[in-house]
């Protein structure tokens, strides 16, 4: 199921943990964001993403294939504006100290995927920008024109426990956004036959 305003994604993130909302950005702001994440990658800063401290690079290219590129979470773009008035709504309801959000800009090229993990991580890991405890992952997809046999769905398995086989896949289509709690949910991104574009963002307590 999935929602078009933010009320419902409140509901709906208390009532299953997880929420999609689609089109929650105007398409020309998608597209704006889809044209700066080509450029960025033109200009060579896209770095291949890091999984944990001194990952042995052969194996990080099995588990995870995007390039990533970190935003700069102080500037005043629609989508931050978005997230930002998403945190204090979350802030209001579900959680007190959410002091910060944290996101980048993820490419994975065609054939690309990240294997099954949660999004927790040590202290210290340099995957993040800071040690702030991660509370609730949200994605906002990019892709124009994203066909159903693309691949590149977005598997989120709906038990906790590492070996549950119930899960959904969500496609990667333009202006949906994924939200859920972090510490929660399992998930893995499937190989696709397109270029993937994303932005991965969370928000942290201290
Ligand atoms: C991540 C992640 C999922 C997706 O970046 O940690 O799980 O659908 N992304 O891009
Ligand atoms: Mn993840």
């Amino acid at each position: 199921m999935t929602i078009n305003n933010s009320d419902d994604l409140i509901s709906t993130l208390v009532a299953n943990g997880y929420a999609i909302i689609d089109q929650a950005l105007p398409n020309y702001e998608i597209t704006k964001l889809r044209n700066e994440a080509i450029s960025i990658k033109k200009i060579g800063l896209m770095r291949r993403a890091g999984t944990g401290k001194n990952p042995n690079p052969e194996s990080l290219s099995l588990f995870r294939g995007d390039f990533t590129y970190w935003l700069d979470a102080d500037n005043e773009t629609s989508y931050l504006h978005y997230m930002k008035n998403l945190r204090v709504l979350l802030n209001q309801t579900l959680f007190s100290g959410l002091f910060d959000f944290e996101t980048h800009f993820s490419i994975y090229p065609v054939g690309a995927g990240y294997c099954k993990h949660l999004d927790q991580l040590q202290p210290n890991n340099n995957e993040s920008n800071s040690s702030g405890q991660r509370k609730i992952s949200t994605i906002l997809y990019l892709n124009e024109n994203w066909q159903a046999n693309d691949g590149g769905q977005l598997r989120l398995y709906l038990d906790s426990e590492l070996g549950s086989s119930n899960y959904i896949d969500i496609e990667p289509v333009g202006g949906r956004m994924v939200v859920f709690l972090s510490n929660h949910f399992w998930h893995e991104v499937l190989p696709a036959k397109q270029e993937r574009m994303s932005l991965t963002g969370w928000f942290r307590t201290r």
